[in-house]
């Protein structure tokens, strides 16, 4: 089944806050108290917030669907001039590992280094072993470890950067379409 990669329209929304919802409570389960994803879903992901973050400026808002329905999606800033940030990739847990994080990392780095931003930032939370193995694969450097709250609870990230055009699709065209899976 082929994927396809696009920008985000408001016509995603309940997609993506779907997949943000269920992707959340899968990967967090063991790490992150019940009621402090919730609070954070509500906040992040809400239907009015995701429309604020698709229509601001500076920034780059992607969706990976698989016949009309939001599977995936990941969302980048531009934190200075030259500097970017991964805010947010998920992939629905039934289509992990299918290239669909590849695609969307490979459309937005590519996005970034077209609109001359020169590095990417990216914080994952230290024990999310599989999200580091992914931008670990991908040329992502650790910089640095740091706390920050989430509700009432201290989580400990790991920040990655990557100059964009290190990401080896950059160099092409961005790939649109993930892989058979
Ligand atoms: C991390 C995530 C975005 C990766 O997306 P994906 O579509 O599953 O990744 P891809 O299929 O493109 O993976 C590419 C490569 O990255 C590495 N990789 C990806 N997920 C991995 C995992 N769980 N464990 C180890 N390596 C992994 C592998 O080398 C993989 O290649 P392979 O499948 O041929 O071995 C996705 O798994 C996800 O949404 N995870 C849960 C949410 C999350 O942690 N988001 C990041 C928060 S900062």
């Amino acid at each position: 089944m082929e994927y396809e990669i696009r920008p985000a329209t408001l016509a995603d929304v309940p997609g993506i806050a779907e997949v943000a919802r269920h992707t959340w409570n899968v990967t967090y389960a063991q790490s992150i108290a019940a009621h402090n994803r919730e609070q954070f879903l509500e906040r992040a992901y809400s239907h009015y917030a995701l429309r604020q973050a698709i229509r601001r400026e500076s920034r780059w808002f992607y969706v990976a669907l698989q016949m009309e329905t939001v599977v995936g999606f990941a969302h980048y800033l531009r934190r200075f001039d030259a500097e970017g940030e991964l805010a947010r990739i998920y992939v629905h847990p039934d289509h992990q590992r299918r290239g669909i994080g590849r695609a969307l990392l490979a459309i937005g780095l590519g996005a970034m280094a077209a609109d001359g931003v020169g590095r990417c930032y990216v914080s994952v939370a230290v024990d999310n072993a599989g999200a580091r193995a992914f931008y670990e694969k991908f040329g992502f450097r650790l910089r640095r470890t740091y706390g920050r709250f989430l509700g009432d609870q201290l989580i400990h990230l790991a920040e990655y950067v990557i100059p964009v055009t290190d990401f080896p699709d950059t160099r092409q065209r961005p790939t649109t379409r993930a892989r058979r899976g």
